[in-house]
C-alpha cells in the first residue's frame, strides 16, 4: 500500500504555524492558536468523509439535504502534548469520542514506553484520527498506531503539526496503511531528536513548562 503525506498549506495554517514556532510567543497565545489550528487542520483531515443524504423540511419545502455518513469519528490524543490538537478537532466535531494514549520517550533509547491507554470501544467501527504535534522520530506515533491496531482500529489518520523526514520514513515504513497529515515538513532532526527548525517542545510551549 503506498504511504501516504499530506502537507496542509492552508494560508490560515502557514501563517498560524509561523507564529507557533516565533520563540517570542507567549503559553497563552500558543495555546490560543494551536487550538485555532487544530480546528483547519481537523477540516483537511475530514475533507473525505461519506455523506448521505436526509429528507428535511426548511422553513420554506422539503428537501434532500446531505448530512456525515458511514463510520463515527475517534480522535485520540497521544499525551501530552496531543492534548494542545484535541480541543481544536472537537471544537469542529463536538461529537467525536476521544481516546488517550500515554507514552513518553526513553531519553536513552529514544524508544516509546506506554504508561496509559483509554480509548472507546468498537474502534473497528470508527475512523480514528490520531493526534500529536510533533512526529520527530516516529517512534511514538508508530507505538500510539500499533496499540490502536491492536485494539482492533482499522480505519487510522495521523495528524501533527510538523513531521520530521526521519519521523515519516519510520511510522510510514511501520504504517504503510495510515496517511499522515501535517503543516509542514521540516528540515530533520538534530542530536537530542528535537525537530530543526521546528518550534522546541511543543508540550513545554503550550503548557509553560520547562
Ligand atoms: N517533541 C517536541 O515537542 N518537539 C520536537 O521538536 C520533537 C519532539
Amino acid at each position: 500500500m503506498a504511504a501516504v503525506t499530506h502537507v496542509i498549506d492552508h494560508p490560515l495554517v502557514q501563517h498560524k504555524l509561523t507564529v507557533l514556532r516565533k520563540k517570542s510567543t507567549s503559553t497563552s497565545k500558543f495555546r490560543g492558536i494551536l487550538r485555532e489550528i487544530a480546528l483547519l487542520l481537523c477540516y483537511e483531515v475530514t475533507r473525505d468523509l461519506r455523506l448521505t443524504s436526509t429528507r428535511i423540511e426548511t422553513p420554506l419545502q422539503p428537501m434532500d439535504a446531505p448530512t456525515l455518513d458511514g463510520k463515527k469519528l475517534c480522535f485520540v490524543s497521544v499525551l501530552r502534548a496531543g492534548n494542545g490538537l484535541l480541543e481544536g478537532m472537537l471544537d469542529l466535531v463536538p461529537s467525536a469520542r476521544v481516546g488517550h494514549v500515554g507514552l513518553y520517550r526513553d531519553p536513552d533509547t529514544l524508544e516509546a514506553v506506554e504508561y496509559y491507554f483509554k480509548v472507546p470501544s468498537h474502534l473497528d467501527e470508527r475512523e480514528v484520527i490520531v493526534v500529536d504535534p510533533m512526529l520527530a522520530t516516529g517512534h511514538s506515533a508508530a507505538a500510539a498506531v500499533a496499540r490502536l491496531k491492536e485494539a482492533g482500529a482499522v480505519h487510522i489518520r495521523f495528524v501533527c503539526l510538523l513531521a520530521a523526514p526521519e519521523g515519516i520514513a519510520s511510522f510510514h515504513e511501520a504504517h504503510p496503511d495510515v496517511p499522515i497529515y501535517t503543516a509542514a515538513i521540516d528540515d530533520g532532526l538534530n542530536e537530542k531528536a528535537y525537530i530543526v527548525p521546528g518550534l522546541g517542545d511543543a508540550g513545554d510551549r503550550m503548557f509553560g513548562t520547562k
